[in-house]
C-alpha cells in the first residue's frame, strides 16, 4: 500500500539511481522521463573538456546570493559575444558590435529578462553616456542606414568598472525572429563639459594574443538571458503555489541515503534520501551540483491522526473509518505536503551555461492524505 504513496518524481531518480539493475529498455525510458521532467530535449553531450568557467552572476544565481531578476523566468543562459570579421568595421572603442547567438535557445521558452554586462577601465575622467541598441537592420554602406531601436541609456560613473544594460526588448525580437539577430551597437558620448581630450572608456570585445582564457572570461561582453519554459508558465497559469528555494548550503549537507526499511509502527515523516548524479551517469553534463537532497515521505498514519501529520479533514475521516473497519478504506497515505525547487547548472549543446530552476524537487514537508 505504501509504496503507491511515495511521489513520482522520487521514484524516477530512485529507479535510475538502481540503472545498474534495470534492463536497457527501462533505463532509457526512465531517463526519458526525467529529461521530460527537466524540459529537455535530450540528453546534453558529455563534456570531453573540463567546463568552462561558470559567470560570476551565474555563479551567484546557483549560490542563492542572487535570484533570477524577473519573477516569472526560472531558466537562466549565459552568452559570450560571437567574435566575426563584422568586428573589425568597428574598430573604434567608443561604437562597437556585439553579436550572441542565441538561436539554441528552445522555442517554448520566453525571454523575460536580458542583462548586458561588460567591464571597462576605470579611472576614466569626464561624464558619460552608454546608448545600447537593437540593429534591426543593418545598413549598407553608401546604401541605406541602419534601423536601429534604443533600448536603454545608461550613465557611466568613473569609478564602476562593471557597466549593465537591459538588452530585453532585443533579445524577444531575436526569439521571435531568429533571422533578424544583426547584433547590439553599443556607443559611449561624452556628456557636459567634458574635456576634448577625455579618454573614452576601454570596453574590449576582442581576446588580445596574450590574454589567457580565464582572464578573458571575465572582462568579455555576456549576456545573461532569463527566460521562462513552456512547465513554469503552465505552473504559474495554473497558480500553483510558488516556493522559495531554501538555502542551498542545507541541501549541500546532504548525505547518501541508506534506504531504510519499513518499519511499521514508524510515523509518517520525512526521511533522507540523497540523489547523487554520478549513480545516474548524469555528472559529465551536469555541472553542479553533484547531487541534491530529495527526500522522502514514508510511515504510518495512525488513528487518531495527530496535528502534526499535516492531515486534511478528508484524510481525519478516511482514517478514522479504517480504525472502524479496516478492510472498506486503507489508512491515509503519507506523501509529501510541501515541496521547494532546486537549482541545476549544466552545459548546452553549445556549451553555453544555464542555470534551471525546478519546482517541487525536494520534499519540505510531509502529511497524511
Ligand atoms: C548560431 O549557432 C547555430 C548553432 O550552433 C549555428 O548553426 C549558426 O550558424 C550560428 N549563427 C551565427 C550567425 O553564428
Ligand atoms: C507538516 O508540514 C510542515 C510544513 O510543511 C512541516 O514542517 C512538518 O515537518 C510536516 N510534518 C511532517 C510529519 O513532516
Amino acid at each position: 500500500m505504501r509504496g503507491a504513496c511515495a511521489c513520482a518524481v522520487v521514484c524516477a531518480l530512485v529507479a535510475l539511481c538502481a540503472a545498474a539493475e534495470l534492463d536497457e529498455a527501462t533505463r532509457a525510458a526512465a531517463e526519458k522521463q526525467l529529461l521530460a521532467l527537466l524540459g529537455l530535449p535530450r540528453r546534453p553531450p558529455p563534456r570531453r573538456r573540463p567546463p568552462p568557467p561558470v559567470p560570476r552572476a551565474m555563479r551567484l544565481l546557483y549560490d542563492g546570493r542572487s535570484s533570477l531578476p524577473a519573477a516569472a523566468a526560472n531558466t537562466a543562459r549565459a552568452f559570450y559575444h560571437t567574435p566575426s570579421d563584422l568586428d573589425d568595421r568597428f574598430p573604434a572603442e567608443h561604437r562597437f558590435r556585439l553579436f550572441f547567438n542565441i538561436s539554441g535557445v528552445p522555442s517554448d521558452e520566453v525571454a523575460r529578462g536580458a542583462d548586458l554586462s561588460f567591464q571597462r577601465d576605470v579611472g576614466t575622467t569626464g561624464s558619460q553616456r552608454l546608448l545600447l541598441y537593437d540593429v534591426v537592420r543593418p545598413g549598407r554602406r553608401g546604401h541605406t542606414e541602419p534601423i536601429l531601436r534604443l533600448l536603454d541609456s545608461v550613465p557611466l560613473r568613473p569609478e564602476e568598472g562593471i557597466v549593465n544594460a537591459d538588452a530585453l526588448g532585443a533579445a524577444r525580437r531575436w526569439l521571435e525572429e531568429p533571422k533578424h539577430n544583426h547584433g547590439l551597437l553599443v556607443r559611449v558620448l561624452e556628456e557636459g563639459a567634458a574635456s576634448k581630450d577625455a579618454k573614452f572608456p576601454h570596453v574590449r570585445v576582442r581576446r588580445r594574443a596574450t590574454d589567457v582564457e580565464e582572464e578573458w572570461r571575465t572582462v568579455q561582453p555576456l549576456l545573461m538571458l532569463y527566460t521562462e519554459d513552456e512547465r513554469a508558465r503552465v505552473a504559474r497559469e495554473a497558480g500553483e503555489p510558488r516556493l522559495t528555494r531554501s538555502k542551498r548550503a542545507a541541501q549541500r549537507r546532504g548525505h547518501r541515503a541508506h534506504h531504510r526499511r519499513k518499519e511499521a509502527r514508524e510515523i509518517c515523516q520525512r526521511r533522507p534520501l540523497f540523489v547523487d548524479f554520478a549513480d545516474v551517469g548524469w555528472s559529465d553534463w551536469i555541472v553542479a551540483p553533484h547531487g541534491y537532497d530529495a527526500y522522502y515521505c514514508q510511515g504510518d498514519c495512525p488513528f487518531p491522526l495527530p496535528d502534526h501529520l499535516n492531515g486534511t479533514n478528508h484524510a481525519i475521516v478516511q482514517t478514522l473509518v479504517n480504525s472502524v473497519n479496516p478492510a472498506t478504506v486503507p489508512k491515509a497515505c503519507c506523501v509529501p505536503t510541501q515541496l521547494s525547487s532546486i537549482s541545476m547548472l549544466y552545459m548546452d549543446e553549445m556549451n553555453n551555461v544555464v542555470l534551471k530552476n525546478y519546482q517541487d524537487m525536494m520534499v519540505v514537508g510531509c502529511g497524511c492524505r
